[in-house]
């Protein structure tokens, strides 16, 4: 039998972190008289549709300011429904180093934040480590939204994020890309690669024909929390981080 701190915690895990009333009730819209489920086709169609939204919003946007207006407006995703805040990012919007994460945790969530729990703490470290101020780089995740209870985005959740990443890299021009974990190098990267075959090595992001950004894939802080053997090869990763930049 769970104690009351257990059954909360065991509720906040699940994604529940919100009480709307003292009795459980089913949510309904007034005057439905049966469950709708799209069909499938007709779901496919309508991520389609919200892709070619979001892409038509980003290219308006000329300033990482307006771009954050257009997500306040922006209904596409519908983890926007569950997640308490939206988490855009965070830091110098002319940082030459962006770091770029999967999706908001339950701390990020609450504070509108990227990387403020756990995971961001041991970031904070690896980056004053190495000389780098969090303060003058940029911070973002692919998704804007955390899932309910941490789970893995969809491939549709990713897609329709996938432009507003983008939109903030032309518009932050960065010199450096580190994607923290395999999520994020796969969607800059349109690959599908282990983060164990890939970390520490420079890959490419091409923003656009021509222009090329250096992007070196490394380990996700969360998964250095729980394998904290590994902190070696993350620490060789941003020194090979910290001569890039010190070349620049
Ligand atoms: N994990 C992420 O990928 N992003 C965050 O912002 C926090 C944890």
């Amino acid at each position: 039998m769970m104690n009351e701190k257990e059954l909360l915690e065991w509720y906040l895990s699940a994604g529940v972190d919100v009480v709307c009333g003292d009795e459980p009730f089913v949510a309904s819209k007034k005057g439905a008289t049966a469950e709708v489920r799209p069909a499938i086709t007709d779901l496919a169609q309508m991520g389609a549709a919200a892709c070619k939204n979001a892409r038509e919003m980003c290219e308006k946007a000329q300033s990482l300011s307006e771009l954050e207006k257009a997500v306040e407006n922006f209904d596409g995703c519908a983890l926007k429904l569950t997640a308490n805040k939206t988490v855009f990012g965070d830091g110098d919007a002319h940082a030459k180093v962006l770091f770029v994460g999967e999706a908001p945790g339950g701390d990020e969530d609450r504070e509108g934040k990227p990387f403020v729990g756990r995971s961001g703490h041991l970031l904070n470290k690896m980056m004053a480590a190495i000389g780098l101020e969090r303060s003058k780089c940029y911070i973002t995740n692919i998704l804007m939204w955390r899932p309910p209870g941490n789970r893995t985005p969809t491939s549709a959740e990713v897609a329709v994020c996938l432009p507003f990443l983008k939109r903030k890299i032309e518009l932050i021009k960065p010199s450096v890309i580190v994607a923290l974990g395999a999520p994020a190098a796969n969607a800059l990267t349109d690959e599908e690669n282990s983060i164990s075959k890939i970390r520490g090595k420079w890959l490419e992001y091409s923003p656009q024909p021509g222009v090329v950004i250096p992007l070196l894939p490394t380990y996700h802080p969360a998964y250095l929390l729980r394998n904290p053997a590994q902190k070696a090869k993350s620490w060789f990763d941003f020194l090979r981080l910290a001569k890039k930049i010190s070349n620049d």
